[in-house]
């Protein structure tokens, strides 16, 4: 099984969700001088959206900084993006923006803290993909 690494900012709904999945994941800092994880195997992000009115900024700049970093770019595998749908075209931007930028699948996109059935399916979901990735890697 790959690692798991989080965004989450003050309104925590990310977090809130990474609680109630319960599997060991790591949180990139909302405080810049706060030290960033180190991941030593490969591992989905999981980032909520921040957009402006026209798309911009949509991936926290804390998750730009952590990504930005060539060995720990390198372990990246794919992108669980949140969001809230009342954005409208930007709903999990974040998702699609890493994806481009990365060459990661989006694994899938959720709602605020999410609901009982984005835990079942992120759940089921990770340990599907982590498998083809053994297989893959075999
Ligand atoms: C300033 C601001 C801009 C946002 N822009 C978007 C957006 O463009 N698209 C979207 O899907 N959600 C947007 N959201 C909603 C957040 O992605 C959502 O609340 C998310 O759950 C925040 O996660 P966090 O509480 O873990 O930080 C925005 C929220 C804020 C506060």
């Amino acid at each position: 099984m790959g690692g798991l690494v989080y965004f989450s900012s003050a309104s925590g709904n990310t977090a809130r969700f990474m609680t109630r999945l319960g599997l060991p994941a790591a949180r990139i800092p909302i405080a810049p001088a706060d030290e960033m994880p180190a991941p030593d195997r490969p591992y989905v992000l999981i980032c909520p959206t921040f957009a402006d009115g026209e798309g911009r900024g949509a991936v926290p700049k804390q998750v730009i900084r952590f990504l930005n970093d060539p060995d720990r770019r390198a372990l990246l595998r794919g992108v669980i993006a949140t969001g809230n749908r009342n954005f409208g075209a930007t709903f999990a931007l974040s998702g699609k923006v890493i994806s481009d930028k990365c060459n990661v699948p989006v694994l899938y996109r959720f709602e605020l803290s999410g609901t009982d059935l984005d835990i079942a399916r992120v759940q089921a979901g990770l340990e599907k993909f982590w498998g083809t990735e053994c297989l893959t890697m075999a």
